[in-house]
């Protein structure tokens, strides 16, 4: 065989192969694990987006091949549900594109920008794909750390001259993977002004934005950047409408670059399956009920986990949305120790935060996609780890 292109061995080792061998072996030794390191919705896609795609798997003109850049009533569908819901007004001809998944866009971005030696700013800890596809586009992702006293949003201000010089992109992302986090105004009024002082197209990963909770509404970029001269948004039906496995989503945004993505993406896909896409009409413009109850779902197990946790001595603030708990490793472990000794011990399964980048060390996350039963199990098997209760 031959070798592979040196742009492959370019991808960083997987950090979670070590927590695969861990989970493998506890559940040869019959452990019954709780499995929280799972970032995918466990409830199911609701009924009527369901019903919506089997009728139209029945139409044979679904069966062809689907436009490059989605269906026109699919795009239409996107910008009415986002005057809806930001007030911000879109061209679904030029402004809009679909896509097999937000991941699917956020990872060929990159493609569209990056010359050798171009660079990347770039969360960190973050979701994993803006850095790997910055480095197999020939780019170079410069690191801005997001830390808990800034409450996890980047500095743009630190990012040195040279850095904002040569930087083309910058990828944001609110609610955050892994933190939890989310954005205040400011944020977006600085990332806009980044963007427009250093000619740096800001890219906000806003696939959280509907997974909120305590009445917080997230915010889209575009509604600061009006003109949309800077940015493009990237979103996601997956978490919204528990839609992971269907993979659709759009960006949205500024026209030259929602337009140059769509040409890259007419030399290596095929468009969305036009029954997922009038799926997605149907989850964009139908009943949203099933959007509250799944808030509702998730508000009770991220209330069970953060006052679970202080039980055992890991303080937390309660996040205001994803699904995600970010906290911090007891003192004397890293991420990826604490992780496997809870494989081990109890059987609960976390992701260890360094691998979303070296400033996730001294942290764990912990996905709410677990039942409330299971969660009570983990608690209960937490509490008897004298470690822990050393914490207190
Ligand atoms: C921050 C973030 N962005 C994007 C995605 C990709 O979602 P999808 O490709 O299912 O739309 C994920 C998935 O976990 C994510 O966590």
């Amino acid at each position: 065989m031959p070798r592979a292109a040196s742009r492959v061995e370019r991808i960083p080792p997987y950090l979670f192969a070590r927590i695969d061998k861990k989970k493998a072996e506890a559940r040869k030794r019959g452990m019954d694990l709780v499995d929280f390191s799972i970032g995918d919705p466990d409830l199911p896609t609701p009924a009527h987006i369901v019903q919506r795609m089997k009728e139209a798997t029945e139409n044979p003109k679904n069966h062809q091949y689907p436009s490059y850049e989605g269906m026109p009533a699919f795009r239409r569908a996107v910008a009415e549900w986002y005057m809806g819901r930001f007030g911000v007004r879109l061209d679904p001809d030029k402004e809009v594109v679909a896509l097999i998944g937000s991941k699917e866009g956020i990872a060929h971005l990159p493609w569209v920008y990056l010359d050798d030696g171009d660079v990347a700013l770039i969360p960190s800890p973050g979701y994993p794909v803006y850095r790997i596809t910055t480095l197999l586009a020939g780019g170079t992702p410069y690191i801005m750390p997001l830390r808990e006293e800034n409450a996890f949003r980047p500095i743009f201000d630190e990012v040195p001259e040279e850095a904002r010089r040569k930087a083309k992109i910058c990828f944001i992302n609110y609610p955050n993977n892994p933190t939890g986090a989310h954005a205040d105004d400011g944020l977006y009024e600085k990332a806009i002004r980044l963007g427009r002082d250093n000619d740096i197209l800001i890219c906000h990963d806003a696939a959280y934005s509907e997974v909120t909770y305590d009445g917080y509404r997230a915010r889209s970029i575009l509604e600061f950047d009006k003109d949309k001269r800077y940015s493009i948004e990237f979103h996601s039906l997956s978490k919204t409408y528990c839609m992971t496995g269907w993979r659709i989503g759009f960006a949205v945004g500024n026209s030259e670059a929602v337009q140059n993505l769509g040409k890259l993406k007419t030399n290596i896909d095929s468009g969305v399956f036009q029954a997922i896409q009038e799926a997605g009409i149907e989850a964009l413009t139908g009943s949203q009920e099933s959007v509250e109850a799944m808030k509702a779902v998730f508000t009770r197990r991220r209330d069970l986990v953060i006052d679970g946790l202080d039980s055992v001595g890991i303080r937390v603030d309660k996040p205001l949305a994803t699904f995600y708990i970010w906290a911090r490793v007891p003192a004397g472990y890293t991420s990826s120790e604490f992780a496997e000794t809870l494989i081990e011990r109890i059987g609960v399964v976390v992701t260890p935060g360094a691998g979303f980048g070296d400033e996730g060390e001294g942290y764990f996350r912990i996905s709410i996609t677990t039942p409330e039963e299971r969660i009570r199990e983990a608690i209960g098997r937490m509490k008897g780890l004298t470690f822990l209760r050393k914490q207190r």
